[in-house]
C-alpha cells in the first residue's frame, strides 16, 4: 500500500448529505440513521437515549443493560468518529482517510471490526461509502465485503446483526455486497483470539484487501486496566493480520487515556516500534505524527435539531511487512 500525503477523497467532493460545510456539521449517513432510529424505537430505548451524561459516557459491557446503555447513548458518537476519520472534512487526518479509501481497491475487502459492539465503526464506513457512491463521488462497481465483527457481548452482536439486516438493502442498491459474521471474541483469551485469526485468514483468501478497525477500546484497556491481559492477543492479531494490502486503523476519542504519555497510543507505539510488521505513518511520511486528531459537531440522529461534539484520535498503521 502506498501512503500518500495527497488526499484520495477530496474535501470539495464530500456531499452535503454527509457534511454541512457552511455550519461545519457532520450528518450521519441517512440509511444508517434510519436503521438505528428504528431499532431504538423498537427496543423502547428512547428515554435511555436522551438521558446521556457526557462526562461519564458508557463503555458497553456483557449484559443487556450495559449494551442497551451503550447502544442508546454512544452508538451515534462512534459512527460520527469513524465518519470523521474517513471523510476528514477539515484535513486533519488525511492518512486515515486515505487508508479507508485505499482499502476499496480491487473491490474485495476483508473488514474486521474488533470489538465491534453494535457495529458502529464498520457500518459507518460502509454506509458512508454507499452515500458517496449514491452521490456519484465514488464509482459504483460491485464491492464484495467479508465483514467479521468480533465482540464479547452477545446482545451487542444481536444489535449488529439487526442493523445490518436493515442496512444491507441500501448497501446493495449501491452494489456493496456484505457477507457478515458476528463472532464471540474475548481479547483476554488466547483461544478465542485464535478463532478470530482463523476467520480473518480464511476471509483474506477470497478478499485480499484487509482493513482491521479497532474502535473505542480505551475504557476496557485503560480504565479497567486490562491492557497487559490483552497484549499477547493483540500481538498475535496484528502479526497474523500483517502482510500485503493490510492496514489497521485504531480509533479512539481524543482524550488523555488514549493520547497522553503513558496512554493507549503511547503503549501501542512502543509495542509496534520493534516489530517487522507494523509501520507508523510518521516513518513513512515525514513530519506527520502517528496519532492524528480532529473534532467536529455532528447532528444527533434522535434529535435532528441538536448537535454534539465528536473528538477523534486515530492511529493508522500499515501492516505490510518490512522484511
Ligand atoms: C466502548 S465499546 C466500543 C464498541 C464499538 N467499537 C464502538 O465503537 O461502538 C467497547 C466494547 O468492548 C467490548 N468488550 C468488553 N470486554 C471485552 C473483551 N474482553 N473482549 C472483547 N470485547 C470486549 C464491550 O462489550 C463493548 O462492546
Amino acid at each position: 500500500m502506498s501512503w500518500r500525503k495527497s488526499r484520495l477523497l477530496e474535501t470539495k467532493l464530500i456531499p452535503d448529505s454527509l457534511w454541512d460545510a457552511e455550519n461545519s456539521i457532520l450528518l450521519l449517513p441517512p440509511p444508517l440513521v434510519k436503521a438505528y432510529v428504528t431499532l431504538i424505537n423498537r427496543h423502547d430505548l428512547q428515554e435511555l437515549a436522551v438521558s446521556r451524561d457526557s462526562k461519564n459516557p458508557p463503555t458497553g459491557g456483557l449484559t443487556q443493560e450495559k449494551t442497551d446503555e451503550h447502544f442508546a447513548q454512544a452508538f451515534d458518537g462512534s459512527v460520527a468518529r469513524a465518519q470523521l476519520a474517513l471523510l476528514d472534512p477539515k484535513c486533519d487526518a488525511i492518512l486515515s482517510s486515505n487508508a479507508y479509501i485505499q482499502s476499496l481497491a480491487g473491490n474485495k475487502l476483508s473488514l474486521t471490526d474488533a470489538p465491534c459492539g453494535a457495529g458502529a465503526a464498520a457500518f459507518s464506513f460502509l454506509a458512508n461509502i454507499a452515500e458517496l457512491r449514491a452521490r456519484g463521488v465514488l464509482p459504483r462497481q460491485p464491492l464484495d465485503v467479508c465483514l467479521i465483527g468480533a465482540e464479547l457481548s452477545e446482545p451487542a452482536r444481536v444489535y449488529a446483526q439487526l442493523l445490518l439486516n436493515k442496512l444491507c438493502v441500501e448497501l446493495e442498491t449501491q452494489a456493496i455486497f456484505v457477507e457478515a459474521e458476528f463472532i464471540s471474541w474475548d481479547v483476554t483469551e488466547s483461544l478465542s483470539n485464535t478463532d478470530l485469526i482463523t476467520r480473518m485468514t480464511l476471509a483474506s483468501g477470497t478478499h485480499p484487501q484487509r482493513l482491521l478497525i479497532i474502535a473505542n477500546f480505551n475504557g476496557f484497556l485503560e480504565k479497567e486496566k486490562k491492557r497487559s491481559e490483552a497484549e499477547p492477543q493483540f500481538n498475535e492479531l496484528f502479526r497474523h493480520a500483517s502482510g500485503k494490502n493490510s492496514v489497521a486503523l485504531w480509533i479512539e476519542p481524543d482524550m488523555n487515556r488514549a493520547t497522553s504519555n503513558g496512554g493507549l497510543f503511547h503503549w501501542l507505539r512502543n509495542k509496534i516500534a520493534n516489530t517487522k510488521w507494523g509501520k507508523f505513518i510518521k516513518e513513512l511520511s515525514d513530519n506527520i505524527e502517528p496519532v492524528l486528531t480532529s473534532s467536529a459537531e455532528f447532528q444527533l440522529p434522535l434529535a435532528l435539531d441538536e448537535t454534539a461534539t465528536v473528538r477523534l484520535a486515530v492511529m493508522p498503521l500499515s501492516l505490510e511487512r518490512t522484511e
